[in-house]
């Protein structure tokens, strides 16, 4: 089984982008051939500077590789490393009907946010499906955000093998019910573009203030708070504690007589405590920057070799050789 999934180093990474993706990914580096990259070729439509994108980039491979992507078990790389997912994804686009990338929330969302629109933007769908066909994908571990794209990879697949015969695996998505939306401090999504977000790794005393503000509603610490497992709170303790603690922490929310600070400061402490072995190893391998590029250039190679043989085949299939 190869597994696929991609991250853009567009930002600091926080524990909606862990629990939605990296922590499935990396639990699943156990069971197939997996292949994670650092989707920079994406990060193209949304950020435009050189340096941010450079930084942003080291930053994600310390993250990913702090928190647990053994590069022994799994193939690790820049996508830029591969280019050519770029020559796929030409091939792809003359089989990819407009209104199918008209139809992306994704974009949608952009456009509705007042982002004027490059092709990019536009064409984004078609550059991740390139990504995942290129392995032969089977299973792509995202949140439910990215389940749109998976699906727009699936019918342009099928439309390809329709035209040139079987040429491409349909990959299925990967989806945990349990943190598919993970909330933000504000109780929408959590997401950078937001400005709600709890990061992964970061200085102790912001991070505590991020979690002493989530957003709370105004009933006085005796009332009991029936729909206690909605509480922002509880959701994003459930994900760091746990069971039982996070389930005794819903009922004492639920009778009544607890305050919500020392319900956040409960939080903090068990969001801390569940990092504190990937912080200390994000600090290693700060040190170790040699390490971490040999481990993104042995990566690229191994998913150089895999994504040539395919695209051969395709380049055969549609009549390029
Ligand atoms: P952002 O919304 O902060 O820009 P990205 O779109 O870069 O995050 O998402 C990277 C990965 O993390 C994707 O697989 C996405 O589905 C997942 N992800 C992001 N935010 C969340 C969330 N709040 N809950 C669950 N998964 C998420
Ligand atoms: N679009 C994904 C995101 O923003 C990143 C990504 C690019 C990806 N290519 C991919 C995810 C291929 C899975 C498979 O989160």
């Amino acid at each position: 089984m190869i597994i696929l999934s991609g991250i853009q180093p567009s930002g600091t990474l926080h524990v909606g982008n862990y629990f939605g993706m990296m922590h499935p990914a990396i639990e699943l580096q156990e069971q197939g051939d997996a292949y994670y990259f650092i989707a920079n070729y994406h990060s193209m439509t949304s950020v435009f500077d050189a340096g941010e994108r450079r930084n942003n980039t080291l930053g994600v491979a310390l993250d990913f590789l702090a928190c647990g992507l053994d590069p022994a078990k799994s193939v690790f790389f820049r996508q830029s490393d591969v280019p050519e997912v770029c020559e796929l994804t030409w091939l792809l686009t003359t089989l990819t009907p407009m209104g199918l990338l008209e139809r992306c929330h994704s974009y949608k969302d952009k456009l509705a946010k007042g982002l004027s629109p490059n092709h990019g933007l536009f064409a984004y769908p078609v550059l991740m499906a390139a990504d995942i066909l290129i392995y032969d994908s089977n299973v792509v571990p995202v949140g439910r955000d990215q389940k749109q794209h998976v699906e727009v990879t699936r019918d342009i697949a099928i439309k390809f093998n329709q035209a040139y015969g079987e040429t491409f695996v349909i990959p299925e998505p990967q989806i945990r019910d349990s943190v598919a939306v993970v909330p933000g401090t504000d109780g929408q999504k959590m997401s950078k573009s937001y400005c709600n977000t709890i990061d992964i790794f970061g200085e102790e005393k912001p991070l505590r203030k991020t979690i002493m503000r989530l957003v709370m509603d105004s009933r006085p610490p005796e009332e009991p708070k029936p729909n206690a497992d909605q509480n922002i709170a509880i959701q994003l303790l459930r994900l760091v504690a746990p069971e039982d603690v996070a389930k005794d922490w819903e009922e004492r929310l639920r009778a009544g007589g607890l305050g919500y600070g020392d319900l956040k400061k409960a939080l903090f402490e068990h969001y801390w405590e569940y990092f504190a072995e990937a912080r200390a190893k994000r600090s290693e391998l700060e040190n170790n920057l040699d390490h971490v590029n040999q481990v993104l250039k042995d990566g690229a190679a191994k998913a150089r070799e895999r994504a040539a043989t395919v695209l051969d085949r395709a380049r055969k299939n549609c009549g390029l050789v």
